[in-house]
């Protein structure tokens, strides 16, 4: 099962992913955690994607493009993957197409969390993450432990740099510009199952699993 969970910043697609991943047994594959961990590791990956990631622009296409053909040769995408913030230009979702028909294995479905943006300002700006494992809280609606140390992993948890007011205004701006027009795209292939990602996470994780069904 190949499935892609698309939609804007905030929507909630971190939160829901590892209830699909757990569901249907696959990986799951965010090139904004792979990119933030080569941010905090150093790497030169890291280093040409910091400025993009912190002004809440996207990381150019080229980049994301050789990660993400790279971490798909890995043995444990062979039965099927989710991919969580990838594509995010036409550019991106054109090579991934050629990626796909070049194994055979087309994309299954294409879910669209839909919120609306003055809720997704919220929920941002409440946002706290483990810098380790990604594990995700909200100050208000569902608060981190006392002491910001991740239950799971130990690692710290903190607020994301593009969490910032100015940043999220301009990621709703980027996604509206660069990446609204893949709904049409993948409209036109009979593959959006649209979601509404403003009820509780139990409610979305059932609405999500009754459009894959
Ligand atoms: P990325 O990490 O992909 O960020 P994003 O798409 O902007 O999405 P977010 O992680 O902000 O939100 P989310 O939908 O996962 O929401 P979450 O579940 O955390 O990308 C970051 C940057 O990396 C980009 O700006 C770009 O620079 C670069 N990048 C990444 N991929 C790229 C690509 N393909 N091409 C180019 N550049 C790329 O939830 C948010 C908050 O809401 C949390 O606090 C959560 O607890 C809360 N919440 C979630 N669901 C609910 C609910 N139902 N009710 C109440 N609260 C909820």
């Amino acid at each position: 099962m190949i499935i892609v969970l698309l939609g804007p910043p905030g929507t909630g697609k971190g939160t829901q992913a590892a209830a699909v991943k757990t569901r249907f047994q696959v990986p799951h594959i965010s090139t904004g955690d792979i990119l933030r961990r080569n941010l905090a590791e150093g790497t030169p990956l890291g280093l040409k994607a910091k400025g993009y990631m912190e002004a809440g622009e996207l990381v150019p296409d080229g980049l994301v493009l050789d990660l993400v053909a790279e971490r798909l040769k890995e043995p444990d995408c062979s039965g099927g993957f989710l991919l969580v913030g990838f594509p995010r230009t036409s550019v991106q979702a054109e090579a991934l197409d050629k990626l796909l028909a070049a194994s055979a294995s087309p994309i299954d479905h294409v879910v669209l969390l839909e919120v609306p943006d003055g809720t997704v300002v919220d929920r941002l700006s409440g946002r706290r993450v483990c810098k380790s494992c990604g594990a995700v809280w909200h100050a208000t609606f569902n608060p981190p432990p006392a002491g910001m140390v991740c239950p799971k992993c130990s690692g710290d948890i903190y607020q994301r740099a593009d969490d910032s007011s100015e940043a999220v205004l301009n990621r709703l701006q980027v996604y509206a510009r660069q990446t609204g027009p893949l709904i049409g795209y993948y409209d036109a292939k009979g593959l959006i199952r649209r979601v509404d990602g403003s009820k509780s996470p139990q409610e979305v994780e059932a609405a999500i699993f009754a459009s894959l069904a």
